[in-house]
C-alpha cells in the first residue's frame, strides 16, 4: 500500500505542439479528458492530489474536479509556463508528505501497478529520487528525454539538447518521479534555465542528485503505458490503444464486434453479453446496452439506455433516450432529448422523435416527425406524419391515446389530443381533438373534372406508337368543364 505520498500533477503547459488552441489536458480520450485518467488513477490508490494549472486553467480545473469523486484536489497556478521545473517549484507551499510523486498530466495509459512498483522500490532502495523509464527504439520516442548512464552517473538529456543516435540511447524518461521531500526542498532551486529552450527542466534534478552522490533509482515500464501526448498524432495513437483495451474488455464479456478497429466506445459505457456491434458504431457518454442487442453499422448511441434484445438498424442516432426490450429502431432514425421508446415498438426509416414517449408496440415506420408527444400503447403512425409542435413562439404537447390510428401524411397541430382507438384519415390536417373511436377527416374532398386535361393542352394529345416512340397529334375537340 502506498502511504506518506502526495502527488503533484503537472497540467499547466501551453500545449503548443497540439496546435489546436486548446489545452491538450482536456482533450477527450474515449470520452474522458486526458487529465481525468491520471487523477482517477491517483485517487484509486488514495494519493492526495495537487494539480499545477496555468494554460486554460479554468477548463483544466473543471475537468479534474468532475473526474474525482472521493477526494478534493488542490490547485496551484503556474503563471508563466516556463518549464516543468518551474511548475513543480510553484507547488512548494503544498508539500507535506515525506515522498512527493511528480507526474506529467499527459499520460493517460499509466497503470496503478507502475506507481505502486515505483513506490515500493523507492522505499526499499532508500533513494533520494526514483523515476520511471521505458524503451523506445523508433520515432515514437523521439521527443522524450534520454536517460544516459555512464561510469555510475545518470542524467536525463532532453530531446532538444540530445546529440547522438537515439537508437543507441533508447532508454527514455517517462515523466513520473518520486522524490524524497527533503531532497526536493533542498535542490529544487538549483535548476537553472536551459540555454536551448529557456525553460527550467525538472529533469535536471536527476543529474544534480547523481553528481552529489544521492541514490537515484529507476523503474522500468512498457513504452505504451507511459506514452506522453504532445501532438494530435500521439493523441490518435494513444486513443487507439485505449480503445483496443476497451474492445478487448467487452469481447471477454461476450460482446461481438464486427469491425473492432472501426468501433468507438467510451470508457464509461456498458454492453451486455450476446450483443453484436457493427462497423462504425459510436457508443458514447454513459450509454448502457443490454444483452442480445444488435447495433447495426454507423449508428451512434449517446447517453442512451438500450434494454435487452433491441435492434438498432444502420445509421441511427439515439441521444438521451431509453429504448425498451425488443424494440426495433431505424435505419436512419433519430431519437433524442429525453425520449422513451417502449417495448416491441418500431421506429423506422427516417423517423425523428424528440422529447416524446413512444409506448409499447407503437409503430411509426416511415418518414415522420414526432416532437413533444406522448403516444399510447399500440398507436400506429402512418408514413409522412408530422407533429407540428412549435407555433413559432412556444412548444405544445400532442397526446395520442392507445390504439389510435394516424393515417399517412397527417399534419397534427399541437396542442392536440387524439383519444383511444380513434382514426384520422390519410392526408388530414388535424387541428381539433378527436374523440375515442371517432374518425377525423381533415382534408378537401376530391373533385374530378372529366376531360379537363384536353382543355389544358388542347393542341396535342400524347400517345406512343408500336415502337414505343412518343407521338403527338392534334385534337380539335371542345372540352366542357
Ligand atoms: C517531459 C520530460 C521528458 C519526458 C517526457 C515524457 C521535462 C523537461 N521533460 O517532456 O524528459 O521524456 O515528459 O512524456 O520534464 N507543464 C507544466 N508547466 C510547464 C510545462 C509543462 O505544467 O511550464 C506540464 C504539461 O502540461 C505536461 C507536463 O508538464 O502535462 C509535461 O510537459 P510536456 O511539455 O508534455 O513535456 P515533454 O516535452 O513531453
Ligand atoms: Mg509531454
Amino acid at each position: 500500500m502506498v502511504c506518506n505520498v502526495q502527488a503533484i500533477v503537472l497540467a499547466a503547459g501551453g500545449s503548443k505542439r497540439f496546435n489546436t488552441d486548446q489545452s491538450k489536458l482536456v482533450a477527450p480520450i474515449c470520452g474522458k479528458p486526458m487529465i481525468g485518467y491520471i487523477v482517477r488513477l491517483l485517487e484509486s490508490i488514495n494519493i492526495p492530489i495537487t494539480c499545477v494549472v496555468g494554460h486554460q486553467k479554468e477548463k483544466v480545473v473543471v475537468a479534474v474536479a468532475t473526474e474525482v469523486s472521493s477526494s478534493t484536489p488542490t490547485f496551484v497556478v503556474q503563471e508563466r509556463q516556463v518549464g516543468t521545473g518551474d511548475a513543480v517549484s510553484c507547488s512548494r507551499a503544498h508539500w507535506h508528505a515525506d515522498n512527493i510523486l511528480i507526474i506529467n498530466g499527459d499520460m493517460p495509459l499509466l497503470s496503478a501497478k507502475t506507481i505502486e512498483k515505483l513506490y515500493e522500490e523507492h522505499i526499499s532502495t532508500n533513494a533520494a529520487v526514483s523515476f520511471v523509464t521505458a524503451h523506445s527504439n523508433d520515432s515514437a520516442g523521439a521527443g522524450y528525454g534520454r536517460v544516459i548512464q555512464h561510469d555510475g552517473t545518470i542524467e536525463i538529456v532532453e530531446a532538444r539538447n540530445f546529440i547522438g543516435d537515439p537508437l543507441e540511447h533508447c532508454c527514455v524518461n517517462a515523466g513520473i518521479y518520486l522524490f524524497n521531500r527533503a531532497f526536493l526542498e533542498k535542490h529544487i532551486d538549483s535548476i537553472t534555465q536551459n540555454s536551448v529552450s529557456s525553460e527550467w527542466y525538472l529533469t535536471d534534478l536527476i543529474k544534480i542528485a547523481s553528481d552529489q552522490q544521492y541514490k537515484v533509482h529507476t523503474v522500468k515500464a512498457s513504452f505504451d503505458e507511459v506514452r506522453g501526448v504532445n501532438t494530435l498524432q500521439e493523441l490518435w495513437a494513444t486513443e487507439h490503444i485505449k480503445r483496443a483495451e476497451l474492445v478487448k474488455y467487452w469481447m471477454d464479456r461476450g460482446v461481438r464486434f464486427l469491425s473492432p478497429q472501426a468501433t468507438f466506445i467510451d470508457t464509461n459505457v456498458t454492453i451486455g453479453h450476446g450483443t453484436v456491434i457493427g462497423a462504425g458504431v459510436h457508443i458514447l457518454n454513459h450509454t448502457q446496452i443490454g444483452t442480445h442487442c444488435i447495433i447495426r453499422e454507423y449508428s451512434t448511441l449517446d447517453h442512451a439506455i438500450i434494454e435487452n434484445n433491441v435492434v438498432i438498424k444502420q445509421h441511427s442516432v439515439i441521444e438521451q433516450t431509453t429504448v425498451a426490450e425488443h424494440a426495433i429502431v431505424g435505419p436512419f432514425a433519430h431519437i433524442h432529448t429525453h425520449s422513451i421508446v417502449g417495448n416491441h415498438a418500431v421506429v423506422g426509416n427516417f423517423v425523428e422523435v424528440k422529447k416524446s414517449t413512444i409506448s409499447a408496440r407503437v409503430k411509426a415506420k416511415h418518414l415522420s416527425y414526432i416532437g413533444d408527444a406522448s403516444l399510447g400503447t399500440g398507436v400506429n403512425v402512418g408514413a409522412g406524419t408530422v407533429v407540428c409542435n412549435y407555433d413559432g413562439a412556444r412548444k405544445h404537447q400532442t397526446v395520442i391515446h392507445e390504439y389510435a390510428f394516424i393515417g399517412s401524411n397527417n399534419t397534427l397541430i399541437a396542442p392536440l389530443t387524439i383519444h383511444a382507438h380513434a382514426f384520422t384519415a390519410a392526408g388530414s390536417t388535424i387541428t381539433h381533438d378527436v374523440p375515442a373511436y371517432a374518425l377525423a377527416i381533415g382534408r378537401e374532398r376530391q373533385v374530378v373534372k372529366l376531360d379537363y386535361a384536353k382543355k389544358l393542352r388542347p393542341a396535342t394529345v400524347h400517345a406512343h406508337d408500336e415502337n414505343n416512340t412518343l407521338i403527338e397529334r392534334s385534337t380539335q375537340e371542345n372540352v366542357t368543364v
